[in-house]
């Protein structure tokens, strides 16, 4: 693998397509104002940056989400950890029950094997998502792994028609559409479903901080069709962006070690959970989310114009 600084840190590339291991850097203190501004850059370049070797507890997990900005506080209490930015990712209860398959927190995981970005069901979605391995799965076992799909080059890679029918198009995500999805999930509450209503956003995201340079934001887990035609159109546009997307030049699959914190831009790439023997393994990783700055950007946005 090529390396790239050589510092107090080392940076590796994971893969063609997207990230980077970080190596000689410790999570659990505070980073000073070079260290942010590097690991920023190297986050900006990459997209996923891979920090080995942590150990690092919920108040320090926060404390290194929050220096890249504000933390989202996550609507289901059931699934979080303590305090409400810690989400707890896994099939084992705060706790530390083994869950059972039909119980509503591993159903939600097996909604997070379809392709999806976090937090694109709110009308500003997140930044960044900082995933913690504390418990993995073993050597050989099948599954598990994270995959990662970099929205840049699957809209680069596109057919000039493909981009040019995309352009006026959006995409509803709805918090409520996981249900629909998922039907054995339960119903969300009035506090939620007023929490979160659905939302629309452009199916091509222009990304301001690079000189207006674009990639598809869509996601497979909030609804299955993309609007702006007939519903039958809406959902085989919808399956051939999903087919697209799964391309391996676009993607790179993580195999958890433990001690991996991973961080990861929500603007930019999408993620899929891939299924593991949820009744054999134990697995438990812990989630903060970086909020974003601003709605997403179009073509045809404020702000999109001209780029
Ligand atoms: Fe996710």
């Amino acid at each position: 693998m090529a390396q790239l600084l050589v510092d107090s840190l080392t940076i590796n590339r994971l893969s063609p397509a997207l990230g980077a291991e970080v190596l000689g850097l410790d999570a659990s203190r505070p980073f000073d104002a070079a260290t942010v501004a590097r690991v920023r850059a190297a986050f900006q370049e990459h997209h996923l940056l891979c920090f080995r070797d942590q150990t690092v507890t919920d108040d320090e997990l926060t404390a290194f989400s929050i220096q890249f900005g504000p933390l989202e506080a996550f609507p289901e209490k059931d699934k979080t950890k303590g305090k409400i930015e810690v989400y707890n990712v896994a099939n084992v209860s705060p706790e530390g029950e083994h869950l059972p398959a039909h119980d509503p927190r591993v159903i939600f995981q097996r909604n997070n094997a379809r392709w999806h970005t976090d937090s694109s069901y709110r009308f500003v979605p997140s930044l960044a998502s900082i995933l913690y391995g504390v418990e993995v799965l073993p050597d050989g076992a099948e599954g598990g792994e994270t995959g990662f799909s970099n929205m840049f080059l699957a809209y680069e890679a596109l057919p000039e028609d493909m981009k040019r029918r995309l352009e006026p198009l959006h995409m509803v995500h709805n918090y409520e559409g996981i249900r629909r999805l998922e039907p054995e999930m339960p119903p969300t509450s009035a506090g939620e479903r007023d929490a979160f209503p659905p939302v629309s956003h452009p199916v091509i995201r222009v990304h301001p901080d690079r000189d207006g340079r674009r990639s598809l934001y869509f996601t497979c887990n909030t609804a299955r069709e993309i609007g702006g035609g007939t519903l039958e159109e809406g959902q085989a546009l919808h399956d051939w962006l999903r087919e697209h997307v799964s391309h391996e030049r676009f993607s790179y699959y993580h195999r958890w070690r433990p001690g991996d914190l991973v961080m990861w831009d929500n603007r930019c790439l999408l993620h899929r959970a891939i299924p593991y023997d949820y009744a054999a393994y134990r697995r438990v990783l812990r989630r903060t989310t970086v909020a974003g700055s601003g709605p997403v950007v179009g073509p045809f946005s404020a702000g999109g114009r001209g780029w």
